[in-house]
């Protein structure tokens, strides 16, 4: 027996005079691949070649699928179309500005990765013949940071970010902050700390662990902020 699928899709093109609204396209489900990825790629090549989304890896690696599907940010290559229910709703990531569709405006979130340098630092010259070991347990630090694939889920639903995003870093970009931090190879710890150590940039973060919940890689963004707080309480 066939099963219908009824996607309903966020919309606006701000070539168009138009308010948003939600579009609903129905797929045969014995007939598409089992992901939201699958569903939107097929709505686009068979019912409307106009919708617009990011995606690449198709695999969980790039992060540019991410959206706010059935009310949760996820990466539509890695969520499975729901046979339970006849209907998804699928939305951009909330609470920023879009692009088109379900396309978000990420400038401010790229600005603000920029902005912890994301980058390995020495205070000495580099000598690129020899390599920079760490040990095992230098490592494992960086083991639930380095997984980070710049989605956007966690900071897109994180009510601190959603008020002050223009002043608050978030949680991808402060996760990706403690990366540098605690990496044994890196000489600017202390000037990393000091950079974060601002009552907006930083302490905006109030442990709701939204985050946590939605990071469809399982990563915890909000351990990682505490990690940052205790480490400048220990500097300091
Ligand atoms: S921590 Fe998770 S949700 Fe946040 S940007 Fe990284 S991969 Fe995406
Ligand atoms: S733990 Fe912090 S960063 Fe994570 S959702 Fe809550 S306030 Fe935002
Ligand atoms: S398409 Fe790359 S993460 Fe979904």
């Amino acid at each position: 027996m066939t099963k219908m699928m009824h996607f309903q899709i966020y919309r606006w093109d701000p070539e168009k005079n138009e308010k948003p609204y939600l579009a609903t396209y129905p797929i045969h489900l014995n007939e598409c691949g089992p992901m939201v990825l699958d569903a939107l790629i097929k709505i686009k090549n068979e019912q409307d070649s106009t919708l617009t989304f990011r995606r690449s890896c198709r695999e969980g690696i790039c992060g540019s699928c991410a959206m706010n599907i059935d009310g949760t940010n996820s990466l539509a290559c890695l969520k499975r179309i729901d046979t339970t229910q006849s209907s998804m709703k699928i939305y951009p990531l909330p609470h920023m500005y879009v692009v088109k569709d379900l396309v978000p405006d990420l400038s401010n979130f790229y600005a603000q990765h920029k902005s912890i340098e994301p980058w390995m630092k020495k205070k000495t010259e580099l000598d690129h013949s020899i390599e920079m070991h760490q040990t095992k347990d230098q490592r494992a630090h960086l083991d639930g940071l380095y997984e980070c694939i710049l989605c956007a889920c966690c900071s897109s639903s994180c009510p601190s970010y959603w008020w002050n995003s223009d002043k608050y870093l978030g949680p991808a970009i402060l996760l990706q902050a403690y990366r540098w931090i605690i990496d044994s190879r890196d000489d600017f710890t202390k000037e990393r700390l000091s950079n974060l150590e601002d009552p907006f940039k930083l302490y905006r973060c109030h442990t709701i662990m939204n985050c946590a919940r939605t990071c469809p890689k399982h990563l915890n963004p909000g351990k990682a902020i505490a990690k940052i707080k205790k480490s400048i309480s220990l500097f300091s």
